[in-house]
């Protein structure tokens, strides 16, 4: 049981997301897709496809012979999708554990993108998505390494495990599932894919204040940053995981160093 939650979503943090994610996950997917070598005339399905920029830009690629279908489980994110939507590109709420509608061989391409770490349970996804891609079809994936969590994450989770938060471990429960690459690449190969590279990518970013890189974990996690906190504790954790955050600022912001995993697989051409 996983405890992360898709009840938290609200507009303002979906519209956030829209906003913030342009300069972060999207530059992040477009390198993706081009390891993925997405080309005219493909049928691409985007899982966790979120507010649709990178399924935006994809349609562009694809043109006006190929097709995008970008699904997430989040309604308000959808809503916002939805409103990029043309000839080649469409989107609709759908889950990475709900693909059995979709119909065999019928994708190029499928990718997640910042999406993998949200899934606690990774097996069957991928064998669906197995089962969607045309033999010899791609699929790629970027998410966090979970050997090398950035500060942010590193000092929520050390408050989370002091007096009063230890006393409800469930507050956790809204951190992301990463994985390590050789968990990732057993994870491909166990589901049929053979894996074409998984690269561990540096992953640096500033956040101008302790304020700013909170707000850009809610709007990322939709709303599951402390979500599973007590309301009565919640801004308290806040307040605490900023003050230590702040002491790490810097005339540049705080900056915010991880690793990330890219990798590009696909389903052997005689499947
Ligand atoms: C950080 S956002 C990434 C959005 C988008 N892929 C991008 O590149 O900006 C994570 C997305 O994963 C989606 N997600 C979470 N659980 C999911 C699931 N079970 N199936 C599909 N998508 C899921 C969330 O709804 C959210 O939109």
């Amino acid at each position: 049981m996983s405890g992360l939650s898709l009840a938290f979503d609200t507009p303002q943090l979906a519209q956030q997301y829209e906003v913030r994610s342009a300069e972060r996950q999207f530059v992040n997917g477009q390198r993706l897709v081009a390891a993925l070598g997405v080309r005219a005339g493909e049928r691409v399905l985007d899982i966790g496809s979120g507010t649709g920029l990178l399924a935006e830009h994809v349609a562009g690629l694809v043109g006006p012979t190929g097709k995008v279908l970008g699904i997430d489980p989040l309604p308000l994110r959808i809503e916002i999708a939805q409103r990029k939507a043309k000839e080649n590109l469409s989107f609709q709420v759908g889950n990475a554990y709900a693909l059995d509608g979709l119909p065999s061989g019928s994708f190029d391409v499928v990718y997640l993108n910042a999406v993998f770490h949200w899934l606690p349970e990774k097996t069957e996804p991928l064998k669906q998505i197995h089962r969607l891609l045309k033999p010899g079809g791609r699929l790629g994936i970027t998410t966090g390494a979970k050997d090398q969590p950035n500060l942010l994450q590193r000092i929520k989770r050390e408050v989370l495990s002091r007096a009063p938060y230890a006393a409800y471990p469930e507050s956790l429960a809204g951190t992301p599932h990463w994985v390590t690459a050789d968990e990732l690449s057993a994870l491909l190969g166990g589901a049929g894919f053979t894996v074409q590279k998984i690269e561990t990518q540096q992953n640096v970013h500033h956040q101008p204040d302790g304020n700013a890189a909170i707000a850009f974990s809610q709007a990322s996690s939709f709303g599951n940053f402390l979500g599973h906190l007590p309301e009565s504790l919640r801004s308290q954790a806040i307040d605490d995981i900023k003050r230590e955050l702040e002491a790490f600022r810097t005339p540049e912001g705080i900056r915010l160093e991880g690793k990330r995993l890219l990798a590009v697989a696909h389903k052997p051409a005689s499947h």
